[in-house]
């Protein structure tokens, strides 16, 4: 009975502790100053993730080119990194997922215009390096992203060495689901499946109360099942789960990519989401946003589980 609880205390406490936003173990806590924090974001989903702003067909050919175009608010800053496909930071420029979705021409996303938007805001949480880790993959359904599979995998192993350095995971930013709008059974288990995968990036970055924030679709292959999927999406009520939408935004002539304008708006539009989970005072000093509800609920089970042992214990 003893042994129970104290497995079943220590498997609390451990989740407790993870319920901070991850933070390397080996790592010193947090660097004093905000400018040596490295603040980290996990980008995934499919093509509109990966960005296919400007990329162009040509019709004679067949072949598809990214026109170059690289907007103020997509431009390489020093304070802005990404993780290569090897598995180090660089100073990050578009296309941002070119080493990633290499199998595809990429073009423009929301990755940048999000970390430009993010410094420019200036605030606790949010301020010093952006490390931006790029895992998107055109045309991935949501199967092709549930745990153990090739895409989770990845991604779960280049947020871990997003770490090494140090740093803090602060988000995950997820635009996927067009390629679950080809069929109503897809399209119904999407809600399901989605919440599975939010569920499972939490537990295996052991940070249970991460940020996540998704993109309720703009676009995907059957208009029918494109609102089903976005029910699903505007319908998930998790904590720390925001939704912004991308419905309306301006697409290619394929009806299906975001065009390079509406990519730097929604950048803009999932920073905005994500300052909403920093606390409101710039003056704090400290960076240990976002705190969350689960943190005190984590803390009071942990407080009643040590009631509980020294009960068991005298
Ligand atoms: C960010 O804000 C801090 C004070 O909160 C200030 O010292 C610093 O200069 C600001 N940085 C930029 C780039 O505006
Ligand atoms: C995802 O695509 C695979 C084939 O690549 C297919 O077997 C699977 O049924 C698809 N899943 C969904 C949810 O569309
Ligand atoms: C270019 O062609 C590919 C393959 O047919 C298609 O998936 C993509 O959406 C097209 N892109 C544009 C911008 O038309």
């Amino acid at each position: 009975m003893l042994l129970f609880a104290l497995l079943f205390f220590s498997l609390v406490a451990q989740a407790c502790s993870a319920s901070q936003p991850t933070t390397h173990p080996h790592q010193p806590q947090q660097q004093k100053t905000e400018q040596g924090t490295k603040n980290i974001f996990i980008l995934a989903g499919q093509s509109n993730m990966a960005g296919r702003g400007g990329v162009v067909n040509d019709t004679v050919t067949g072949i598809a080119t990214w026109d170059g175009v690289v907007p103020p608010e997509c431009r390489p800053n020093p304070s802005i990194l990404r993780l290569s496909a090897d598995l180090t930071w660089i100073e990050a420029r578009e296309p941002l997922h070119a080493d990633i979705d290499a199998k595809k021409t990429n073009g423009i996303g929301p990755g940048m215009a999000f970390a430009k938007a993010i410094l420019v805001a200036n605030r606790s949480g949010a301020s010093g390096v952006i490390g931006l880790v790029p895992c998107a993959v055109g045309g991935t359904n949501i199967t092709h992203w549930a745990r153990g599979s090739f895409l989770y995998n990845q991604m779960i192993r280049r947020a871990k060495a997003a770490l090494n350095n140090g740093g803090t995971i602060r988000a995950l930013l997820w635009y996927q689901g067009e390629s679950d709008t080809a069929n109503r059974e897809d399209a119904k288990s999407y809600k399901n499946r989605v919440e599975t995968f939010f569920g499972d990036v939490r537990l295996d970055l052991q940070s249970p109360a991460l940020p996540i924030i998704q993109v309720a679709l703009a676009s995907g292959e059957e208009a029918a099942f494109i609102d089903i999927v976005r029910e699903a999406q505007l319908g998930v009520d998790f904590l720390n789960v925001r939704t912004v939408d991308a419905k309306g935004l301006p697409l290619e002539p394929d009806g299906l990519h975001l065009t390079t304008p509406a990519q730097v708006r929604l950048g803009q539009m999932l920073a905005a989401a994500y300052l909403q989970f920093l606390p409101s005072s710039s003056t704090t000093g400290t960076s240990d946003a976002p705190r969350t509800l689960s943190n005190f609920v984590s803390n009071l089970v942990i407080f009643l589980l040590l009631k509980i042992c020294s009960i068991t214990i005298s």
